[in-house]
């Protein structure tokens, strides 16, 4: 496994190309089995996740191709015995490993067809290693009237449930089975569009709903869904494959449903959670960094904590820029509670934590979202930091200095959180379990190094 070392100290100083989301660009990816006409993508990033669920797509029966840099569809995709498949070669070319003299910022600009659905079932192998992939349910059941998909299972942040997802397909007239750990769904006759209300605003849930009731009969209202831009991203991708989804943007999301999708052209919105982590890693060396390629408009809870917190940040809409500097002064402390969007999303709690542990002053950190996403806490402790744990809530006390040490990534955001610390923690510290962050940080040291960060990858 490959480890990343890093030796503190230097501040950044540079641009930094904020890449598509994630979060949005996997259910984009999904949206594909709603239509046998192709898909196009732009700006998807490289990352393992993308490649993950490029896997169960394959296995689904969707064609995959990237369009290379002399302008040509390169299929990725290779039929055998009748199916598809990804080639480890090809995934880890989604994922964006070993050299690519073609890289540039931008992203790719993926091609996904589903011709025909050659399974709707999603193994536990893909769907475990990746909760994103649960999602396919909606669609599959929407196409198909069947479905049989892994249930996600526990994972490190929490237990983190999927009962508002079979909550809503049951409302759209799916019956729901669990066997063996799988969710066996059928809508013999179709799904009927239906009111469905969530308990909570849950993002997947939201997303795995309203890709199934685009194609149901009727119209089906969603109350309570999450507003995250990745959802918008989404719901804008379906109205451009032919839907009919009103109230974009609020947490009231109408669909009158179709017959049939076509296919469509839709960019990956920027990732307002790498944004925001550069932006905290620029704060916490005291650098002058401009993030590229970004809207601030999407993450402007975490923007205000930022100047909350002292540090400059000025926004150029007109640019798509934000400039993130902080020369000399003392951080502020600054109180955070996790929410749903537009609140201070939980996908950057342990960055600001990481920045608050050097603040002048003790910090608060309230977690609503996941009850067991304070792991990160441990590891920065390992690098001097001060914590302590009350139940929903860390106090940050921070301290003067922190240490390099080795220290271990245990989920995405955590792992980043270490690497914001390492980098303004006197002398080495090296980040074991680095493929955390290979699922959702498109090349993290170059984009530190070229900054002046003394960053580098240790291979396994
Ligand atoms: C999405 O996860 C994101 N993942 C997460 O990012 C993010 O932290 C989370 O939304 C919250 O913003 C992707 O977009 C791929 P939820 P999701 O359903 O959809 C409870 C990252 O690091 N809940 O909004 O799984 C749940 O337990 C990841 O990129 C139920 O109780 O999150 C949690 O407490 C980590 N029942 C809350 O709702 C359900 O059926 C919010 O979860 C569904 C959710």
């Amino acid at each position: 496994m490959d480890r990343i070392r890093l030796t503190g100290g230097n501040p950044l100083n540079g641009e930094i190309p904020i890449s598509g989301a994630k979060n949005a660009a996997l259910p984009l990816m999904i949206a594909s089995l709603l239509t046998d006409e192709p898909l196009v993508l732009t700006n998807v990033p490289r990352l393992t996740d993308i490649a993950t669920l490029a896997r169960l797509l394959a296995e689904l029966g969707v064609e995959i191709e990237v369009l290379n840099s002399s302008g040509a569809w390169e299929t990725l995709t290779t039929p055998i015995e009748g199916r598809l498949t990804l080639a480890n070669e090809q995934a880890r070319r989604l994922a964006g490993f070993g050299p690519d003299a073609t890289y540039k910022p931008g992203g790719r600009t993926l091609r996904l067809t589903a011709r025909t659905i050659a399974s709707t079932h999603a193994d536990y192998d893909l769907v475990s290693k990746m909760r994103a992939s649960f999602w396919v349910l909606g669609p599959l059941l929407a196409r198909c009237g069947h479905a049989d998909v892994s249930l996600p299972g526990g994972c490190a942040i929490g237990t983190r449930p999927v009962d508002l997802h079979l909550q809503g397909m049951e409302k759209l007239g799916a019956t729901i089975e669990l066997d063996k750990g799988y969710v066996i769904a059928a809508a013999k006759d179709g799904l009927k569009g239906a009111e469905v209300r969530f308990s909570m605003p849950s993002v997947g849930a939201t997303h795995n709903v309203l890709m199934a009731a685009v194609l149901a009969d009727g119209v089906t209202r969603i109350e309570n869904a999450a507003r995250e831009p990745e959802i918008n991203n989404l719901a804008d991708c379906l109205n451009a494959m032919g839907a009919k989804i009103e109230g974009l943007g609020t947490s009231t999301l109408t669909v009158t449903g179709v017959e049939r999708l076509h296919g469509a052209e839709v960019a990956v919105v920027c990732d307002r959670i790498e944004a925001g982590t550069y932006a905290m890693a620029a704060a916490m060396t005291g650098g002058d960094v401009t993030l590229s390629g970004v809207d601030a408009s999407l993450f402007e809870a975490a923007l205000q904590a930022l100047t909350a917190a002292g540090v400059d940040v000025d926004v150029t809409p007109a640019d798509n820029t934000i400039r993130i500097r902080r020369n000399g002064t003392a951080l502020s402390p600054v109180d955070i509670v996790t929410q749903p969007y537009p609140a201070f999303p939980t996908d950057l709690q342990a960055q600001f934590m990481a920045l608050m542990t050097m603040a002048d002053g003790n910090a608060q950190m309230t977690e609503t979202i996941f009850e067991n996403r304070f792991m990160h806490v441990q590891e920065l402790a390992r690098l001097g930091a001060l914590i302590s744990l009350h139940g929903d809530r860390a106090i940050v006390s921070g301290v003067k200095s922190l240490r390099g040490a080795p220290v271990m990534a245990t989920d995405l955001r955590a792992s980043v959180s270490l690497v914001i610390a390492g980098l303004a923690a006197e002398g080495e510290t090296v980040i074991s379990r680095v493929y955390h962050l290979d699922r959702g940080f498109e090349r993290l040291e170059d984009k530190l190094s070229a900054c002046g960060a003394d960053i580098s990858r240790l291979p396994g």
